[in-house]
């Protein structure tokens, strides 16, 4: 199938087999390796992106499902070399470690602040419940989104 579809608001038409998945669409067809296969189940939330404004499991949307949409990968998060709030405030709060959970949870974390910008630490962890870190404890991942809406909620813009 022809597979056309907006990635980090580039516009794209790719051939591909309808049945694969949109994250070895973007991994290996378009060379977006941020999104990463932690479990390929649904479980881990590392393969995280935003598409139409919602966290998708990219590992779990088959290639047919993502046509005329609008997908966000953490590729798509920094802008004029100046990286997105949200990046910052997970660097700024010490909420990386091996670094393999952080993209799935900068879009995970990136959806609930476009739903909801001023969310508690309660949506807070429910938005990240399906993204699992096996170093960091959670807290200071927490405490990076809350610092990143605070900072948008600051400047006015999401
Ligand atoms: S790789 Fe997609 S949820 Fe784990
Ligand atoms: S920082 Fe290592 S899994 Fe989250």
């Amino acid at each position: 199938m022809e597979l056309e579809f907006k990635v980090n608001d580039k516009a794209y038409s790719l051939e591909v087999d309808p049945e694969s998945r949109l994250l070895d669409v973007l991994r290996e067809e378009l060379g977006l390796t941020g999104a990463k296969e932690g479990c390929g189940e649904g479980e881990c939330g590392a393969c995280t992106v935003i598409m139409d404004d919602l966290a998708v499991n990219s590992c779990l949307v088959l290639a047919s499902q993502a046509r005329g949409k609008e997908i966000l990968t953490v590729e798509g998060l920094a802008a004029n070399g100046e990286l997105d709030r949200m990046q910052q405030a997970f660097i700024d709060n010490g909420a990386i470690q091996c670094g393999f959970c952080t993209p799935g949870m900068l879009m995970s974390a990136k959806a609930l602040l476009l739903r909801e910008p001023n969310p508690t630490e309660e949506e807070i962890r429910t938005a990240l419940a399906g993204n699992l870190c096996r170093c960091t404890g959670y807290v200071n991942i927490v405490n990076a989104v809350k610092d990143a809406a605070s900072a948008e909620e600051t400047e006015g813009s999401v």
